[in-house]
């Protein structure tokens, strides 16, 4: 029913919202891109954390299906006069969406939140360090974009795991689609138990992760969420870490670049790498309307029409 985590989903079922985003994407360009496949229903934002690209391309997304979207967000809410987290959602609840869209710093509060809906179906739009679902569906519609198959793909994520929500939706996915993972950070960014294995590995040196890699996925430094000084400075970690054209050449030629955004410039990579033309970091954002659209649509009930 709802959008928790990545491992709330098959294979089959990840293999089917891709399809069907690939579908709505293909409208975007016709002159008659608005439908009303859910026109009466509601999808209400709940983001009590700071957004651009999700918060914006649910709205977009939701509209685009003919539903009203509403969207709440803390700094011009009742949270400000102290409302706690579970009396905003009941208040939200009570005015019956039928989508409740959650992003929250804390881990965990949206599988809170979806004990109190009934009715509503919540979706997971970035708990505090854990998961980002529905970045890591776009993020596998962007890769697919490009490569024939996730079967063996090597992908190197790199950044600040330890606080990436975005890194861990990912691992789960790719995982579940067969690519080859490898993640690095510096040792403070990295959590503690990664193991290695075939499938999986992790290193603290960047060439090593670059060497043949097929996807380059490069991760913002979470400042938020980092209490303590975890790295010297961020021009030490720039270049150690930071992503140029030079340390590019070691993965394969035909190889994307890739960043969930907001980017930090010059911080995790060079500018001339984030608009050069091997990133595809705005087809990302492109690509999450369209795979936003495919989840409303599947989870408000349209998978037997989608099949026929
Ligand atoms: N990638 C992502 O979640 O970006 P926003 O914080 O702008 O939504």
């Amino acid at each position: 029913k709802h959008l928790l985590s990545i491992e709330d989903l098959s294979r089959q079922e990840v293999e089917q919202i891709l399809k069907v985003a690939r579908q709505f994407r293909e409208t975007f360009d016709s002159p008659t891109k608005e439908r009303t496949a859910l026109r009466g229903r509601t999808v209400m934002n709940a983001f009590f954390e700071p957004s651009t690209r999700t918060r914006s391309s649910f709205e977009i997304a939701a509209k685009r299906l003919g539903a009203d979207a509403i969207n709440f967000s803390t700094s011009s809410s009742s949270v400000v006069k102290g409302e706690s987290l579970k009396d905003t959602a009941l208040t939200l609840l009570a005015m019956n969406p039928d989508v409740l869209v959650v992003r929250h710093s804390d881990a965990g509060a949206p599988f809170y939140l979806a004990r109190y809906c009934a009715d509503a179906i919540v979706i997971n739009a970035g708990d505090g360090a854990h998961e980002h679902p529905t970045q890591a569906l776009l993020d596998a519609m962007t890769i697919s974009d490009h490569k024939s198959s996730f079967e063996g793909l090597v992908v190197a994520i790199v950044g600040d795991i330890a606080h990436s929500r975005v890194a861990r939706s990912n691992i789960l996915l790719l995982n579940k689609l067969g690519a080859n993972i490898r993640v690095c950070s510096p040792p403070t960014l990295m959590p503690p138990g990664f193991g290695n294995s075939r499938i999986f590995s992790s290193t603290y040196h960047l060439p090593e992760a670059l060497e043949g890699a097929d996807v380059v996925m490069m991760l913002r430094t979470q400042w938020e969420r980092q209490h303590e000084s975890l790295f010297p400075s961020t021009k030490e970690y720039y270049s150690l870490y930071g992503l140029n054209a030079s340390r590019m050449q070691s993965a394969k030629e035909d190889a994307i670049v890739m960043h969930p955004g907001p980017i930090n410039r010059g911080v995790e990579i060079d500018p001339a790498m984030a608009d050069g033309s091997c990133s595809v970091i705005l087809d990302q954002v492109r690509n999450g309307v369209a795979l936003r659209m495919a989840l409303l649509y599947l989870l408000l009930g349209y998978p037997e029409e989608v099949e026929s």
